[in-house]
């Protein structure tokens, strides 16, 4: 690694997404922190496995709390963090912020934002009721003067193309959330990563947003459901959930149930990552880097005819 790279510190980093935030951050040669929760007999065998590979590549684990003291010695060590906490944690971010002031060392802070442009959405309740968190971090990153990018990473690729299309399963019937032709975004998680590790360390991203969209990668359900049939050789029954089923369900589902069926809706419903144009004053990940061979939405899928790419976890479940 070379001498003179920023040295990037990740919270979160044994995450689904911080994982491959972790990876991308080695394979693009930083030096790479990872503040890791304490491993204790109560620590899955999946952590443990993956520190045991996060030391193998070359990471540097650093095990605490979130504890002041314990976070500013660590920030002090760093000179971007990038935060990947989930969404029950984002407001834990407010420590990491107090921190930055204080070690006052940091040259970008990337929260964990990594959805839709949560400042020009407006989603049903539940939904802004967790973007709300969300913003609030940004608010405090902005009064404490600490240097920032936010990322609008848009759909999580495999994550989605799991949730969608259930490729892991062999029912015909594919759910589709309202009419199926609204426009989406789906990014695959080490292209997100990479471009993540890459606008944290770009002047040209100082103080910015950045929007994960790039053109082959937008796309409806309707679109993915034929795209699926053509590669699988499958033919799938399609059915469909109208909108006012889903907002009723938002309303009565109760906490935090409430919250994907309204993430559901502000993607596939309203649009949310697609339906506002990018500005010539707007950063774009694929357009700032434009050598980057990111992977599309017809490469991912052929990726899960190979060898599928297991659901994270439960959610949306
Ligand atoms: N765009 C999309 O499609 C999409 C999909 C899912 C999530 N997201 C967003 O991506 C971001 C990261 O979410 P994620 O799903 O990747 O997170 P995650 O896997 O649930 O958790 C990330 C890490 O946070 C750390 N953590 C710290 N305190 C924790 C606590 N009290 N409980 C659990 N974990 C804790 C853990 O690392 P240690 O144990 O190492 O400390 C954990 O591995 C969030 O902003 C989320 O909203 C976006």
């Amino acid at each position: 690694m070379e001498a003179n790279k920023n040295r990037i510190l990740v919270f979160g980093g044994t995450g689904y997404i911080g994982k491959y935030v972790v990876k991308a951050s080695i394979s693009l040669g930083y030096p790479t922190l990872v503040y890791t929760r304490p491993i204790n007999s109560q620590t899955s065998p999946s952590k443990i496995q993956l520190c045991k590979e996060f030391n193998s590549i070359g990471a540097t684990l650093v095990e605490g709390e979130l504890e002041h003291g314990q976070i500013v010695r660590v920030i002090k060590e760093a000179d971007i963090v990038i935060c990947t906490f989930p969404y029950p944690q984002v407001v834990e971010q407010l420590k990491i912020v107090d921190a930055i002031k204080v070690a006052g060392n940091i040259k970008r802070f990337v929260p964990s934002d990594f959805g839709v442009e949560e400042d020009r959405v407006h989603p049903l309740p539940p939904f802004q009721a967790f973007l709300d968190k969300k913003i609030k971090i940004r608010r405090e990153i902005e009064a404490a003067g600490i240097p920032y990018t936010y990322v609008s990473a848009n759909c999580f690729g495999a994550y989605f193309v799991n949730i969608l299309l259930r490729p892991y399963e062999k029912n015909k019937d594919i759910v589709v959330h309202g009419s199926g032709q609204v426009k989406a975004v789906l990014n695959y998680e080490e292209d997100v990563a990479m471009y993540t590790i890459k606008v944290a360390n770009d002047p040209r991203t100082h103080n910015r947003i950045v929007v994960y969209r790039p053109s082959k990668n937008i796309i409806s359900q309707n679109e993915l459901i034929s795209l699926w049939e053509l590669k699988s050789g499958q033919k799938f029954h399609k059915v469909f959930v109208p909108e006012e089923d889903i907002v009723k369900l938002s309303q009565t589902l109760p906490p935090p149930e409430d919250i994907p069926i309204s993430i559901i809706h502000s993607i596939f419903v309203r649009g949310d990552m697609a339906n506002f144009e990018l500005e010539e004053d707007d950063l774009e990940a694929s357009q700032l880097y434009p050598g980057y061979n990111y992977t599309s939405i017809d490469q991912l899928l052929d990726k899960f005819l190979v060898d599928p790419i297991p659901p994270a976890y439960g959610a949306f479940e």
